[in-house]
């Protein structure tokens, strides 16, 4: 038995044409344009490499981009001052900063500097409250893109046990809070984690979030298990080049009963919620209903 593929690439697709419709439609009607500003410190090549995607992407959507980009060296209060700026301009309705920050900026207190209608991220402390609140937020985006892919593959998500194996508060902790207030019985699993295999072996749902290569091995999962992938680990390969694995082992796909591959599966959904996430701002913040399909 091979492993149903849950192909992330197709539904981001499916999802970014909804949302060029979406745009158009809420330009005709407001006589505005949804607004992305995009922040990027230093010149980490990872770094660059997401933000050129991402303003490109939103580009395509029919939303406007606004790229600022900053000296290593910025003063964390410039930083700040720009944030503020930008919390205050009319044409900008999200507002990421690329993480993470050169050494010596303070991650946390730009984030609670965004204004939290604009937070597209999601991080902000008051977006993590709604969340565990069951409260309307703006989710994270990997989170989003995840429960996305899982409920378009299996539907109702209630009763089922799930797994969660990372706890970052960008992924693992999200996940298992959106898991559970669909219902989901959600263990967080971690690192220091006893009896793993044991944990992993009773999910039906497993979301493997910890940045370790091939950790999960075929022998834990519990046959046809549904399995979302959002490790994306490079390693070298034979031929003196890098190549990308998950943080599952790809024997999997012999025991599982449906799989994100890596790539091409969560990594494409990333940047599509971010989109998603600032019409969902642009909406609220002109007093619309957000459109059902752009959340969960
Ligand atoms: N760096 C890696 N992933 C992310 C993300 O989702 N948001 C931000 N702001 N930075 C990141």
């Amino acid at each position: 038995m091979t492993a149903t593929v849950i192909d992330g690439k197709a539904y981001a697709a499916r999802l970014r044409a909804e949302l060029a419709t979406h745009v158009a439609r809420l330009k005709e009607e407001t006589g505005q344009t949804p607004g992305l500003a995009v922040v990027l410190v230093g010149e980490d090549p990872a770094s660059q490499v997401y933000v050129r995607s991402k303003e490109r992407q939103t580009v395509e959507a029919g939303m406007e981009s606004f790229a600022h980009r900053l000296p290593a060296d910025v003063r964390q209060e410039d930083l700040l001052d720009l944030v503020r700026q930008l919390n205050g301009d009319p044409k900008v309705h999200g507002i990421l900063v690329q993480f993470p920050l050169p050494n010596g900026l303070d991650q946390q207190q730009v984030i609670e500097t965004i204004d939290v209608a604009k937070d597209v991220d999601g991080f902000h402390i008051e977006n993590v409250g709604r969340v565990v609140a069951g409260l309307p937020a703006l989710v994270p985006c990997t989170p989003l893109g995840c429960l996305m892919l899982l409920k378009d593959h299996l539907g109702d998500l209630t009763g089922k046990e799930a797994v969660v194996l990372g706890r970052s508060s960008i992924v693992g902790k999200p996940v298992s809070q959106l898991l559970l207030n669909q219902s989901c019985t959600v263990t967080t699993a971690h690192s220091r984690t006893a009896n793993l295999p044991e944990v992993i072996g009773r999910a039906d749902i497993v979301v493997a979030a910890v940045g370790r290569p091939e950790m999960v091995k075929a022998e834990w999962l519990k046959p046809g298990c549904t399995v979302i992938d959002v490790g994306i680990n490079r390693i070298p390969a034979e031929d003196g080049k890098t190549r990308l694995v998950g943080d599952v082992a790809p024997e999997a796909w012999e025991v599982a009963g449906a799989m994100t591959p890596v790539p091409g599966g969560v990594g494409p959904m990333t940047i599509a919620c971010l989109l998603a996430n600032t019409v969902t701002a642009f909406c609220r913040q002109n007093g619309r209903e957000a459109p059902a399909e752009l959340s969960i």
